[in-house]
Parts: C-alpha cells; structure tokens; sequence
C-alpha cells in the first residue's frame, strides 16, 4: 500500500550545483543513507526535507520561495522535494562543530579520551546557535508539511536531527513521527562523555517518535539502557517504541549497474591494471572506517606472505569526506602516508601493492566489486556499513568478506564472512591470507549465502519493518 510520507534528513537525495559552462545541474547526495532512501520513493508519495547543502541549493530553495520542488528518481518515480536554508553560521556549528566531530566521534568510540574531548563554551554555543537553530527549522518545516498533508506520517533520519522529533511533537501532539537512526548508539557511560544537559536533551528529543529504529539489537539494547540511565525512565515502554531493521540495498538496481555502459568501461580499466588476486575496500574518508588500520593490517599480511608481494594488491577507493571538519583532514593526510609507507617499501618491478584512489566514482566502485577476491570491511564501529552488502550482490569471482565485529551488518553476515577484530592487525592479515585462500566451494557458497540473504531482505523489506513497527506502536505507545 502506498502511504503518505514526509521523509526528513540532512543530507538530500539530490545537491545542485553549476557546471563549467554556468548551467544549473542535479547531483545525486553521497553516502549511504541517501543511497539507500533514494528507492524510497519509488513504494510511496514521498515529500522529502532536508538541508540545502550548496550555494546552488540555496538559490534553488530562494527561487522555490517556499513551494515544493517536483523531482524526478532515476525509475522514473516523482517525489516532492523541499529544501531548508538554514543560516549559514547555524549550518557550520550544527554540521562542522556538533554533529560530525562531537556526536558522529562519540557514537563510534573515536576519542582518546585521556586526550579528547575537552569542551569549553564553543561546543555549547554550536549546541544553543547551531543544532538546535537546525532542528528548529527542519521542525518548522515539517509542521508546515504537515499542515498540507496532516496524515502523512514522518519518517525522520539520524543524528542530526535527534531534537527535531520532541519540537514537531510539541506542537502537533498527534503526529506519527519515526526515527531510523544509521550510526551505532553507544553504551550510557560513553554519552557521559558530554555536558549533561546536551545528553538528555538527546534522549528526551528522542522519545518524541512513536518509533525509533536501529540496525542491530546491540545498538538497540544500548539506547534503551541509555533512556533509563540519563532520563531515569522505565526501560519496557521504551524498548516496546524501538524496532530493530537493519537498511538494506535495491538489488534491482545493483543488477542493472552491473552490466551499465560506464561500469563497464570502469571495468574494463580494472582488469587490465588488476593484480592475480585482488583485496577491496571501498569507504569514506572517515576516521571510523579504519582506513589507515587496514594499510597496516595489509602491510603485516605482506610481511608475513613474502610469496604475495608482486601478486596480491589491495584497492582502496575512497570518498572524500567531510573535508572542512580538522580531522577529517588530517585523516586524509594519515591515508596518504600509510598507502606510501607500504608501497615505499615493498613496491617492485611494477607491482604496486596499495592503489589509493581518493574521489567519488560510483560506477567505478560497482566495477571493482564485480572483480574482488577480497572485500575488507574493517571499520572500528560502523552502523551498518553497506558495502559489504552491496560487494557481493555483484562480485564475479566468489570473493570473501572480511567484517569487522563491530559493524552492525556483522549480526545479519557475520556468519558468512571472516570475522576481524578491527584493532586486531594481525588478526586482518591472517583474514585477508585465510579469504585468498580458502577453497572454490567454500568460498562459493559463503557468498552465496550472502546473496541470498541481501536479496530476501532488500531495501523494501527495510521500509515496510519501519512501517509495520509504526502501525503497530504509534497510536497506543505515545499516549
Ligand atoms: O548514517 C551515516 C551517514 O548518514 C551515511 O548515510 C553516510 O555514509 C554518511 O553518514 C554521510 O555523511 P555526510 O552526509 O556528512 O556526508
């Protein structure tokens, strides 16, 4: 059944921007989320929310002068689209001081924290002027939507928006709102780590949804355990408002890629540079992802392999992300000495163990996950991480999976992949060495499994839990 929904995030599906020649063009939104809820539209009448991101978004959202953008997806489905300009100086300290260094670095553990974080009034300036300005205004947004479409139910997006819910329910106390929240929820003691009017105000923001969602019970169990610790409230009634529904991928879609003239092309590239055996990893630059950890996990495989080296090569094609953010700069930096450090060392006779390529190439991606042998997912805490679902849906060559434990994808996978520690080094080498070589019909039937399991459990399968969680909770949990 189509429903009615206003789907609210960041990040939209689609950015513009201007090309050599001054024209106005549409690009697709990066990273998984909106990769994912892009086929969203495609099952229901969707009005979607989220920020303009560019300059030429805010002369779009200026010329729109309120009213709704109508946009086409690439099937062919039609969507409405608004987009929030939010004040710039807000957008910086919501974006580039709370949400990516201070929320996104607490929920993946990314502190030393005999080191990091000290706050001072900067962070709770960015907090009063910024993420809650922002929240305000996508609030704001969505009451007017609301006022159009006072069915509709709104599906909402994230870690930037955990205050918005609570604001939208003050005003409109009989909304459906639900939450899918794409990172992991840390355990009470790490949310400790911030100020402690800013966590409750996460956790009360929260539990104005009728439903909250999470990729994996681990991260689950954390937020229920978290809304009893901070917000002293009955553990039962929330756990009752949570579901668990890991995201998914359109495997349609992927199928079609596949054999798309421009993954072709990709393709073709790939195998003519390709090593015998190939180790992938395809990631945004971003600190959780272990990027650097990984080099080094490769470099320790090729130190103990020395019948490798000239054979085996890993690619890394990475994202660029979050570049205004200081550490996300400096772990590009840390990326680029690491891939240096190996190939300084063990390149030879043309054989360059790590290619490191650093730009956003989706159809080269798609190419290089036809042609892995292995596909190294080793992120440190990951909510989901999509790629190892994406990799095997159209690798041609029974490549392995290598999963980090503390990737949500690892409860639905794991038993089909080579399980890694991601602070294990030699745990990772000996991984990569067990994946190259493990037996034809092992390997067939691990990603076969895989398969099987990513094709059942696809992307509408993820859309109709959060509906049917929604159905099921809404009217009675809240009231
Ligand atoms: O869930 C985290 C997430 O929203 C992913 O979908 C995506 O990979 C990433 O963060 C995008 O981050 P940003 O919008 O900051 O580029």
């Amino acid at each position: 059944m189509r429903r009615k929904l206003i789907v609210v995030s960041n990040r939209g599906p689609v950015s513009f921007g201007r090309d050599d020649r001054g024209a106005r063009v549409v690009r697709r939104g990066g990273g998984g989320l909106v990769t994912a809820l892009r086929s969203l539209v495609a099952l229901h009448d969707v009005t979607w929310i989220a920020s303009a991101m560019s300059e030429e978004d805010r002369r779009v959202a200026a010329e729109a002068g309120g009213e709704l953008l109508e946009e086409t997806a690439r099937d062919g489905s039609s969507y409405r689209f608004r987009l929030v300009a939010h004040d710039p100086q807000a957008y910086d300290w919501f974006y580039n001081v709370v949400a990516n260094p201070t929320l996104w670095f607490l929920q993946h553990y990314l502190w030393d924290l005999k080191q990091a974080p000290r706050w001072d009034r900067g962070l709770h300036h960015a907090w009063d002027e910024g993420y809650v300005a922002v929240n305000r205004s996508f609030a704001d947004a969505v009451v007017a939507e609301l006022e159009r479409e006072p069915d509709a139910a709104v599906f909402l997006h994230d870690y930037h928006l955990y205050l918005a819910p609570r604001m939208i329910r003050e005003d409109r106390p009989d909304a459906t709102l639900a939450q899918f929240i794409h990172i992991p929820w840390p355990q009470s003691d790490q949310w400790r780590v911030l100020p402690a009017r800013i966590r409750t105000a996460i956790h009360d923001g929260l539990l104005g949804n009728d439903v909250v969602g999470f990729h994996s019970e681990r991260w689950r169990r954390n937020f229920v355990r978290a809304c009893h610790d901070i917000l002293d409230v009955d553990s039962g009634p929330v756990r009752r408002r949570t579901v668990v529904a890991p995201i998914s991928t359109d495997p349609q879609e992927f199928d079609e890629l596949a054999t798309s003239d421009a993954v072709l092309a990709a393709e073709r590239e790939i195998v003519a540079r390709r090593p015998e055996r190939l180790v992938l990893r395809v990631d945004r630059t971003d600190p959780s992802k272990n990027v650097v950890g990984g080099f080094q996990a490769f470099e320790t495989y090729l130190d103990a392999h020395p019948e490798a080296r000239g054979r085996v090569g890993m690619l890394a094609l990475l994202d660029p992300s979050r570049q205004d953010i200081p550490d996300y700069a400096e772990y590009l930096g840390a990326i680029q000495r690491a891939a240096r450090a190996v190939n300084d060392r063990f390149q030879q006779n043309g054989w360059t163990p790590i290619d490191l390529q650093i730009r956003d190439d989706f159809p080269q991606t798609v190419a290089a996950y036809k042609q892995y042998d292995v596909l190294l997912v080793n992120a440190i805490y990951d909510g989901l991480n999509l790629v190892a679902k994406e990799g095997p849906l159209v690798n041609e060559r029974d490549g392995v999976l290598v999963l980090s434990e503390n990737a949500g994808a690892h409860a639905e996978l794991g038993q089909w992949a080579l399980t890694v520690n991601p602070f294990d080094l030699s745990g990772q080498a000996e991984a990569i060495h067990e994946g190259l070589e493990m037996p034809a019909e092992e390997r067939s039937a691990r990603i076969e499994a895989i398969r099987a399991h990513v094709r059942e459990h696809d992307l509408s399968a993820w859309v109709e839990a959060q509906l049917a969680a929604l159905d099921s909770v809404a009217v009675t949990a809240r009231r």
